[in-house]
């Protein structure tokens, strides 16, 4: 496995790499990896000769410093697992080999309400850095297809905004969510949580999966306010210290509110939690 954390070690593998006629899947993190992460390595292996990993805790999409100072940082034993994985080659680059001094991050790009709801509305400015590293990181290693976790729903939809635009020759691979045995979504910040707070955490893919049963069962009988009554309702009665941010049943193409005559097909439950300061997000198809 080749570890490059210079822009310049990168073109030469890439070109190497291209040269031989590999087909380039690539992956982009933020480490702390995890099985998650791992099942986009994996399906990049099958998809591609030559999969890329990157590992960078992009500042820009943090618009809280404690959150970035705070986000967990397993380098070694991250390259072991990407080793093992089959990974070829893993970007590793340093702040200023992402944004040079000078460097316009600012990329234009229409969201619309993509970028008003959800996460856009509760980390303001969020995809601003998401679009800014992802363009750099797709315009540095141009590949055929590019690794996303439905598990972030709505960054998988900006990024596909984005390649639209901007990379349209790059597929947009969706790799479903990846969970613990208890339902608990797998996520680098999970690694912060005490066992007891884990445990509650494991409560959100119960109480979203109440709601998906009983939306299920009621047809086009359900309102938002009653499904939010569900869901709340479940993690009041389960947990200590968990506070909802937000709950939306949206339709999952635009991330708009559903309406009983959404088709169901589109209907995806999102939240957002808090527990013990630790932000968490899921989601989950309602059909
Ligand atoms: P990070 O949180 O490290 O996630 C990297 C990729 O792994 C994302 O596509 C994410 O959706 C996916 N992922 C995380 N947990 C998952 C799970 N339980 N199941 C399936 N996939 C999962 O997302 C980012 O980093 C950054 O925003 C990034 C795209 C790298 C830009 O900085």
């Amino acid at each position: 496995m080749i570890v490059t954390t210079t822009v310049a070690e990168l073109s030469v593998a890439l070109n190497e790499a291209r040269r031989s006629g590999h087909s380039i899947g690539f992956v982009p993190t933020m480490g702390a990896l995890h099985n998650g992460h791992l099942s986009l390595v994996r399906d990049s292996k099958v998809r591609s000769l030559f999969t890329v990993v990157s590992i960078f805790v992009n500042p820009k999409q943090f618009n809280n410093s404690e959150d970035l100072k705070n986000y967990p940082r397993t380098i070694d034993s991250d390259l072991k697992l990407l080793s093992e994985a089959g990974c070829e080659l893993v970007f590793l680059p340093n702040e200023d080999e992402i944004y040079p001094v000078g460097f316009n991050s600012y990329i234009e790009l229409e969201l619309g309400n993509l970028n008003r709801v959800m996460e856009a509305q509760f980390r303001p400015g969020h995809f601003e850095g998401v679009v800014s590293v992802v363009y750099r990181l797709f315009e540095l290693i141009q590949p055929d297809f590019a690794f996303f976790g439905e598990k972030d729903y709505q960054q998988l939809l900006v990024v596909k905004a984005l390649a639209r635009k901007f990379f349209p020759q790059i597929t947009i691979v969706p790799i479903p969510t990846v969970r613990q045995s208890n339902g608990l979504a797998l996520s680098s910040r999970n690694k912060r949580l005490t066992k007891e707070a884990a445990q509650e955490a494991a409560e959100i893919f119960v109480a979203l999966s109440k709601v998906r049963d009983h939306m299920l069962a009621s047809g086009r009988q359900w309102s938002q306010s009653a499904v939010y009554s569900i869901f709340e309702k479940h993690l009041k009665s389960r947990t200590h210290q968990l506070t909802i941010e937000y709950f939306l049943i949206a339709d999952q193409r635009d991330l708009s509110p559903a309406t009983p005559d959404t088709p169901p097909d589109e209907l995806r439950a999102f939240t957002a939690v808090y527990i013990d300061n630790i932000r968490l997000i899921d989601n989950m198809k309602i059909f």
